[in-house]
């Protein structure tokens, strides 16, 4: 057909092709000439420029994840082993059901409300897999949204993990703030923060981090989460627990997971978003759990119906990987151990790391100022109290990079390279 095109035919066809194209130029605005240009992720953002420095001392303490005394990422031996059964098993690749995978989800629960707990409320928590933290925290809020009966405000302690906002928002959330971090102490502004839970509305929803809160790593003491319940208590809150560091904190998953039983034996239906990210490190593989104290078999099962009712068109099912490792590690006697020791011997390298960078400021550099807050704090993230001037200063003259807030991810810290970290935050304090 085509041989029998004269040459006058062909150039005829592209003459009309360049018309109808030129013509779509000319007479639209392009569909999307609107959006515009958004802010980088501000970690992201830490993370390209430090890729940028060729500096051979550069460090990067902005982005959460834990690295080994080497500065490796870290993959636990028990999922390893867990990964070459799975692997041998030959297991099919059918869909999840909505809420994922049943034996992963009551092994989740499990480990966060404890084995006497679980017992006690057998049949009333509600509970899905999710996209690892992030997807019980977002598929929480949809919950809540949709079904919270008083007002839709979620109120979030200042600072915050910076995604709250924008996820709570998302879910159709408004979002509103209680204080939480004392700048001058470096510590919790426990008095600030209980004034706040007692002036919100009552029964308005506040998400509390159940450990090793990020960024500041400060958490309130056993005598302040007493404190703190019985003001929730007092105001009819209700409380949506966000524990993405069990285990990672204390390198003790019961005493990370105190807040929520406690809060819970107290009688608050709290809800909760579960993260395997970090404890079992298990980043990519986006693992988690959302859960849901209820008051009955009968309002569990509505509201499993409900989860399965929003969760369905947002991503139809979770993905079974994760949740076969967690499962396959966690229902495990000798691989649950095993994952025990792992997860406080990462725990424990981050608390030396800490021991150690105090230890230098003031014994090595002899800095005059306060560094108790280093040790005093918990889990990944500490708050060093740099300012954003000196932020500036120690990444464009040491090569040390971090957010605007001061906050240093502490599992990138190494044993050859804490000294120099010390050295640096000792010479822009001065
Ligand atoms: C406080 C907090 N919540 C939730 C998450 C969720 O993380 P992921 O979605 O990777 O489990 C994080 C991760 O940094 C966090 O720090």
């Amino acid at each position: 057909m085509l041989a029998s095109l004269t040459t006058a035919a062909v150039r005829r066809q592209a003459a009309s092709r360049l018309a109808a194209l030129n013509f779509g130029r000319v007479a639209s605005v392009s569909t999307w000439a609107n959006v515009q240009q958004g802010p980088p992720d501000a970690i992201l953002g830490v993370t390209e420029a430090f890729k940028a420095d060729k500096d051979p001392r550069k460090m990067n303490l902005g982005v959460g994840a834990y690295r080994d005394d080497q500065g490796k990422p870290y993959v636990l031996s028990c999922v390893r082993k867990a990964e070459e059964r799975i692997l041998s098993n030959l297991m099919d690749k059918e869909y999840l059901g909505i809420t994922g995978l049943p034996a992963f989800v009551k092994q989740a629960v499990k480990l966060a409300y404890g084995d006497e707990l679980t017992a006690s409320l057998n049949g009333q928590i509600a509970a899905t897999q999710s996209i690892s933290g992030t997807g019980a925290l977002r598929v929480g809020g949809a919950f809540l949204s949709r079904f919270y009966p008083h007002h839709k405000k979620i109120y979030l302690p200042t600072p915050s993990w910076g995604n709250h906002t924008p996820i709570f928002r998302d879910a159709g959330l408004e979002v509103g703030q209680y204080r939480y971090f004392d700048k001058q102490t470096n510590g919790l502004d426990i008095n600030g923060m209980l004034e706040d839970l007692k002036n919100i509305p009552a029964q308005s929803i506040v998400l509390l981090h159940a450990c090793a809160h990020n960024p500041t790593g400060v958490d309130p003491t056993p005598a302040q989460w007493n404190q703190i319940s019985e003001a929730i208590k007092e105001r009819d809150h209700f409380v949506f627990f966000d524990m993405a560091y069990q285990g990672f904190a204390s390198g003790d998953i019961n005493r990370d997971a105190q807040a929520v039983r406690q809060f819970v034996r107290e009688g608050h239906r709290v809800a909760l978003a579960q993260s395997f990210a970090k404890n079992i490190g298990l980043y990519g593989e986006r693992v988690g759990a959302f859960s849901l104290v209820c008051d009955s078999p009968k309002e569990k099962a509505a509201t499993e119906s409900q989860l399965k009712i929003l969760i369905r068109p947002m991503y139809s099912n979770p993905p079974m990987n994760g949740a076969r490792i967690v499962n396959e590690v966690l229902q495990d006697p000798k691989l649950h151990s095993e994952w025990l020791t792992e997860v406080k011997g990462m725990a424990d390298r981050i608390i030396t790391m800490r021991t150690k960078l105090r230890g230098h400021l003031e014994n090595d550099f002899g800095s005059k100022h306060s560094w108790h807050h280093i040790t005093d704090q918990i889990g990944m993230f500490c708050f060093t109290g740099l300012t954003p001037d000196q932020v500036a200063k120690i990444t464009s003259e040491f090569h040390v990079y971090l957010t605007k807030d001061g906050r240093i991810s502490m599992a990138g810290i190494s044993s050859n390279n804490v000294k120099y970290l010390a050295e640096a935050m000792h010479e822009v304090t001065r």
